[in-house]
């Protein structure tokens, strides 16, 4: 089965209630720098540890110096813990002078010539480090831990972090894998045009029973996004539910530019069109400054990306992103999925385990 991607309608915007804002004390930001920086000149030897940032001894040090950090740290990467689902918390003191130019593709970002880049991958883990469990996909970015989104020639109409021109559409990060993260991370390195992240809640929505009951069949599957490839016919689809009740409000899977809806009948088709047009409703737009970090619920939140036109001059807007699990139980149902062949990158300990029971690389569980 090929991807599905349609022509979705510009969103209009709605101003609402802005998302939680937290603080992170100066101190504390200027800790995580510190520490990041200690942590790259011991590696500086190790260009091993630039390209992919899960080498075991880059691993150990994250892990102890995020232990080290101050507890405003952790209070500060907390899970969103409003019906928003998301909070912005500032700000890292990012020297644009020192960033370097923006790089055209991800591969550049992540290359040891870029230090400031590095510097800045270090303190996301140790920050995504103190809310979690950060972890990446074979699939994406050659494995790398933190990503880099950045506008890419020739990707700019693609549903994928690295396009720009075209509205992307409000999504859960990686909806068609069961291991997807609990929380991402966005972190703000430059934004001169001001594009704002889109942001909407299934618990700021408003679905009637019967909305409700349609949308937790699993009616249609969500298919891999094209940043992990385009064939997966070799795997057998899941159809899995787009809406789920929660100990703590409703949750969401949600990916329509890759879900066949054309598949399903009209009454679902009719629910999940309604479920579009609430989350079109309850977005917010987030319009991150530099070093500033955007923290969602991936359970709780979709999240996409306004439209905007590309500079390819070294300013444009760049982002890190990285995912995180938490000891966070879903559905026992997801067990039995796929995940069409993709396989995370498991360096750190999960809560509870220790670093030296456990091999440096870990697939689906
Ligand atoms: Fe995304």
């Amino acid at each position: 089965m090929k991807n599905v991607l349609r022509e979705r309608k510009t969103l209009h915007l709605e101003k609402l209630d802005p998302i939680d804002r937290r603080e992170l004390p100066e101190e504390a930001a200027a800790a995580v720098l510190c520490r990041a920086e200690e942590i790259a000149v011991t590696l500086a030897e190790s260009p091993a540890a630039h390209r992919t940032l899960d080498h075991p001894e880059l691993i150990r040090l994250v892990d102890t110096h995020a232990a080290a950090l101050p507890g405003a740290v952790r209070t500060a990467l907390r899970p969103p813990d409003t019906a928003a689902g998301a909070t912005i918390i500032g700000r890292l003191p990012v020297d644009d002078g020192d960033l370097g130019p923006t790089p055209r593709d991800w591969r550049h970002a992540a290359d040891p010539a870029c230090p400031a880049s590095f510097r800045l991958d270090i303190a996301m883990l140790l920050l995504a480090r103190c809310a979690g469990e950060p972890f990446g996909w074979q699939g994406q970015q050659s494995g790398r831990l933190v990503n880099n989104i950045l506008p890419t020639p020739g990707h700019e109409d693609e549903q994928s972090g690295a396009s720009s021109t075209i509205l992307l559409s409000p999504h859960t990060e990686d909806a068609f894998h069961p291991e997807r993260a609990h929380l991402l991370l966005l972190g703000c390195l430059r934004n001169p045009d001001r594009v704002g992240t889109t942001v909407s809640s299934i618990r700021q929505a408003e679905l009637d029973s019967d909305t409700r009951r349609r949308l937790a069949e699993p009616v249609l599957p969500i298919l891999p996004d094209v940043s992990y490839g385009e064939d997966f016919s070799a795997h057998r689809p899941a159809p899995v539910p787009t809406v789920a009740p929660g100990a703590a409000g409703p949750t969401l899977r949600y990916d329509p530019a890759y879900t066949p809806l054309d598949d399903a009948d009209p009454e679902y088709r009719c629910a999940y069109g309604h479920l579009g047009s609430e989350l079109e409703r309850t977005c917010h737009r987030a319009v991150l400054e530099p070093g500033e970090l955007l923290l969602m619920d991936n359970d709780v939140v979709v999240h996409g990306r306004v439209p905007f036109t590309p500079r390819y001059d070294g300013t444009d807007r760049w982002l890190k992103r990285v995912n995180i699990r938490l000891a966070r139980r879903r559905a026992p149902e997801e067990a039995r999925e796929s995940g069409y062949g993709q396989v995370t990158v498991r360096p750190f300990p999960a809560a509870g385990e220790e670093i030296s029971n456990r091999p440096v690389n870990r697939g689906m569980q």
